[in-house]
């Protein structure tokens, strides 16, 4: 129980005030971070006032004002409850709230977290006419970071309410957010944070969260406090539960321990009390009400119940029980509690009723004595499937919201969830990445000063407008940059004091060593507003998509003829010497991959950036042609499935082409499994390097002007960036074709065995379709992870060999074992069914690859749904989970499991008036 405690400085909030003295002095602007304690545990007193933190009387925990945890430090307005609500056993933080009668999303950042780690966040509410409106009731929905976590719903201006969340945290940071839904204004008393062991509550994982619905603690001799920190080293809250009327409650002094590897860790203070039923006869009931939330209207249910012996029985003497819930057992053998050892039992896939739970702890047959129960807790699932914006992205905003100050809506994650995206930015969201951003309106926003360097670092950003603002200064150059390339469409009319005439502006650094050199370019601004830039030395080559869509009013560029090396003047500032790569390469050392070129090596640039560095060697049988060929494409296309080139090297004899580095290697490595200790790819992993490689040549064929084929698509030339999404490279082969005509003809064969097109074979006449059927065999390897000719027994093409197993009927042989069975076999068939297309005989009935994309993300979003129903389908290879339904864990931890598979959710009816509602409301403390 929380009290009033006398203000009372520690030594944390000193050191806080220092530091804020020392930012003060300097002049500087210095964000103040709160930290967690030395147990990791955040505390806020929201609306309390002040920058002290005090301790918390019965806890002794640090608590802090809310101020330095807001998004915006001016959000909301403080308030004390109405002097009436304020009793003497309330906890302090329930005297002040903060309420936030403006946007639509406010939030609360809890920062120096440990990304992936497990939390318990608790937000704390008592209304207490606050506001002096008795304004009731009140509702309005809370977030953990972009996933919907419940309702508050105050119908109570004394009755405190807390609720509580178990969640995997994806970030070192986390965010509450308070969304207003129209049924009054949110307000929030106290918010907690309190880090849990990750093998904790094994039910909450990356992509789902426990909503506590309650949490008893039976047999409790005082049963006006909960029990917490630090009687629970996890300060959860354990709310005594007892009814004398049917209950007898039952206890030891002795101390309860946990057993090994505990997944609960339940107290030994909550432990060390239980209840038995007073007619001993009888059996243990207890019931609770599902709570309905709007996009949940019936939440699956988990139920954990702890058990444990406190009284040293004779010899003779069995306690032995077993669990009922909804009329199900969970096991088919009953089990004795462990003396002085905690125990629990909980239902492992979580089960979705229409009316009341119940449940009933029963003696066995065998049983001595009658059963007995500890505590209980009661978790719904919350989906935390929704990720939040890729963070470069969330850093480069949040500086441009920082620089020009914005107000606006600008608060917690900028594109998640959709419904609750900034204004102004617009987003993209795929299926199963972060969402990135790729436009923001900023006209007319008034906007002063310099043109934040933080828009370049917008790495998806198509469209940016400046327009009808007091912008000064000169664009940053890596803005040029992307309006050279034809990337971004930025525009910036009407700012009076913004120098738009390279020649003339003084030149804003930029990193990397050869920023200084001057940039030629010259900017028109026609009428329109809509703002052209062409180099005088290069013309855009390859528009990007959405231009194509928008109709471009770019209609002064023309294609170049395709053969000079003029193109790399584009680069000019990406030219290395020998000795710079040299240095970047620490002299050569280490290498990568070998290839008809020469040699990959590992490289880093100056400003820690690093790189791959792709040598000519002299022996190598790829020409000078090649070479110039690739460095000129990779100068002019530019997509995020292409492998993006930073530089290239012309030196004397030495050729050398300097590439992004993608850490994970290629395709190749991963499904033949040779990459060293690298997992083998999942399902989902498989089918999003299949998307993105597709749209990776899709552009090539479609977003070129003139169009590219690529001629060697294979495994080996599909990269993997850290995050494992794939970026074709090697160009080397590549040609340009006439839209006009549909083939180009050759008069030398180039491409690897296993992806050469027969028919390209037989005519010599190259079409996109041979770059389709490539890709059709990749597909194939994807599924099936064999390579594209099978050796074993006889030679034979990944093709024929699908083929053969599947006109056997048998598409689970074909499906690379080390999936482990996790995917959803139509998708598997769809994914085959499309390689074939690709690979069908004759050109003419291929797909484009426009189609081939389309089909795969059709393919990836059923994955994604499959992939939440699931839940409900019987586990088979869990590692977790020893295959059960339920799981109990004794003493010994062994499991005992049962397999019961069907449920039935009749209402209960409740004989001798022995049941005890659960109730899922909080008691007032
Ligand atoms: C704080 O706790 C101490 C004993 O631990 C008690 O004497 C004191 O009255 C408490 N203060 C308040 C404001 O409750
Ligand atoms: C709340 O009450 C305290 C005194 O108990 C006072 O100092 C403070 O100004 C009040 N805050 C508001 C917002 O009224
Ligand atoms: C809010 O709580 C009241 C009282 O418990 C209940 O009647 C009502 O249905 C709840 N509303 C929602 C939306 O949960
Ligand atoms: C989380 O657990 C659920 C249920 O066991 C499972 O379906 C899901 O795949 C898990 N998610 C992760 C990321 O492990
Ligand atoms: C468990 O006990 C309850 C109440 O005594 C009884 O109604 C129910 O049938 C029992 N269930 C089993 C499986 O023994
Ligand atoms: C009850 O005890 C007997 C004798 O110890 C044993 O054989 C039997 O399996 C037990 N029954 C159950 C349901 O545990
Ligand atoms: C704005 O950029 C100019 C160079 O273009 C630089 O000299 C100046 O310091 C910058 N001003 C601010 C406030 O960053």
């Amino acid at each position: 129980m929380e009290q009033a405690a006398p203000r009372m400085m520690t030594p944390r909030s000193r050191l806080l005030l220092l530091f804020l003295a020392a930012a003060a002095a300097s002049g500087g602007v210095l964000q103040v971070r709160a930290q967690p304690d030395n147990n990791g545990f955040i505390s806020i007193n929201c609306g309390l006032s002040g920058t002290a933190n005090y301790v918390e009387n019965s806890t002794k925990l640090s608590t802090s004002p809310d101020t330095i945890f807001l998004d915006d430090e001016d959000a909301g307005s403080t308030h004390n409850i109405s002097a009436e609500y304020v009793l003497p056993t309330l906890g302090k933080r329930y005297y002040t709230v903060r309420s936030f009668p403006d946007g639509k999303r406010n939030c609360y950042t809890l920062r120096s977290l440990v990304a992936g780690l497990k939390y318990l966040v608790r937000a704390l509410f008592k209304y207490g006419n606050y506001d002096g409106q008795h304004r009731l009731p009140i509702m309005f929905d809370l977030y953990v970071g972009v996933n919907f976590w419940t309702i508050v719903n105050i119908t109570d201006a004394d009755a405190p309410v807390i609720l509580e969340a178990i969640v995997v945290v994806p970030d070192d940071f986390v965010q509450v957010c308070l969304v207003n839904t129209g049924s009054g204004t949110p307000f929030i008393s106290g918010l907690d944070l309190r880090p849990l062991k990750s093998t904790l509550y094994p039910q909450a994982n990356a992509t789902q969260g426990l909503r506590l619905a309650t949490r008893r603690n039976f047999g409790s001799d005082d049963t006006t406090v909960a029990v917490r920190y630090p009687d629970d080293p996890h300060d959860r809250l354990w709310f005594p539960l007892v009814d004398g009327r049917i209950w007898n409650e039952i206890s030891t002094s002795k101390t309860v321990h946990n057993i090994e590897n505990d997944l609960f860790e339940a107290p030994s203070k909550v432990m060390q009390t239980a209840i038995t039923p007073r007619d001993t006869s009888q059996n243990i009931e207890f019931v609770w009400d599902p709570e309905p939330q709007p996009k949940d209207p019936t939440p699956m249910y988990m139920a954990i119940l702890h058990f444990c012996e406190v009284e040293l029985l004779p010899t003779n003497a069995v306690r032995e029980m077993s669990v009922i819930l909804n009329r199900v057992p969970w096991f088919q053998f009953g089990f004795s509690p462990q003396y002085l050892l905690t125990g629990a039992a909980y239902n492992v896939i979580p089960v979705r009723g229409f009316g009341r739970y119940h449940v009933s702890i029963n003696a066995t047959k065998n049983s001595t004595l009658p059963p007995l129960v500890n505590a209980v807790e009661v978790f719904s699932i919350i989906s935390t499937a929704n990720v939040g914006t890729e963070s470069q992205d969330v850093s480069a905003i949040l500086g441009i919201k920082e620089t020009y100050r914005v107000k606006k809506n600008w608060m917690g994650d900028p594109c998640g969830p959709k419904t609750l995206a900034w204004d102004q930015l617009t987003c993209s969201y795929a299926v199963s990445s972060p969402p990135r951003i790729t436009g923001l309106d900023m006209s007319f926003s008034g906007l002063k000063g310099n043109i934040s360097s933080s828009f370049s670092n917008l790495k998806f950003i198509k469209s940016v407008d400046l327009t009808d603002n007091q912008l000064s200064g000169s664009i940053p150059p890596g803005l040029v940059k992307r309006i050279q390339d034809g990337s971004l469409d930025l525009r910036f009319g009407n700012n009076p004091n913004l120098c738009t005439d390279a020649d003339s502006c003084p030149t804003q650094t930029m990193e990397g060593k050869r920023s200084k050199s001057k940039l030629a370019i010259f900017i028109v601004l026609p009428i329109t507003l809509v703002v052209v830039i062409v180099s005088v030395a290069v013309l855009v080559f390859c528009l990007p998509r959405w231009k194509n869509k928008q109709g471009s009013t770019r209609n002064s560029v023309k294609p170049q003829n395709d053969q000079t090396p003029s193109s790399l003047q584009l680069l000019e500032n990406h030219r290395f010497s020998y000795g710079e790569l040299e240095a970047i390469t620490n002299s050569i050392q280490t290498v990568l991959g070998r290839g008809g070129f020469g040699c990959v090596y590992h490289g880093i640039m100056n400003d820690g950036t690093q790189v791959a560095v792709k040598l000519r060697s002299e022996s190598s049988n790829q020409g000078v042609k090649e070479f110039l060929a690739e460095a000129q494409i990779l100068a002019r296309i530019h997509h995020n499935s292409l492998v993006p080139m930073i530089g290239y090297c012309i030196d004397g004899e030495y050729m050398a082409l300097v590439y992004e580095y993608m850490p994970q290697g290629n395709l190749e490595e991963h499904i033949g499994g040779n990459g060293g200790n690298r997992k083998y790819l999942t399902w989902r992993q498989r089918l999003r390097i299949a998307v993105k490689s597709a749209q990776g040549l899709e552009y090539l064929h479609t977003g070129c002007n003139p169009p590219l084929i690529h001629r060697d698509v294979k495994g080996t030339n599909i990269l993997l960036n850290k995050d494992l999404e794939a970026k074709i490279s090697d160009f080397g082969l590549s040609k340009a074709f006439d839209r006009k005509r549909d083939h180009v003809s050759t008069n030398i064969l180039v491409g690897t065995p296993g992806y050469l097109d027969p028919e390209y074979q037989a005519t010599m006449q190259l079409t996109t379709k041979s770059d389709v059927y490539s890709f059709g065999v990749v597909l194939l390897e994807l599924v099936t992870g064999r390579p594209a000719i099978i050796r074993d027994p006889e030679p034979t093409t990944i093709i024929q060999w699908t083929r053969q197993h599947l006109e056997q009927g048998n598409i689970e042989g074909v499906v690379d074992t080390h999936m482990c069975g996790s995917y959803n076999i139509n998708g598997i068939w769809k994914v085959v069914e499309i390689a074939f297309k690709c690979t069908a005989h004759t050109s003419a009935q291929g797909p484009t690859m426009t189609k081939v994309v389309a089909q795969l993300q059709e393919c990836l979003e059923l994955e994604d749904l499959t992939g939440a129903d699931t839940k409900f389908v019987f586990e088979t290879s869990s590692s977790h989970y020893p295959n059960p339904r339920y799981n109990a864990y004794d003493a010994d931890g062994h499991s005992i499991t049962m397999g019961q598979s069907s449920f039935s959710f009749d209402e209960m009816e409740h004989g001798n008036g022995r049941v005890a509602t659960v109730d899922s409301g909080p008691i007032a403390r």
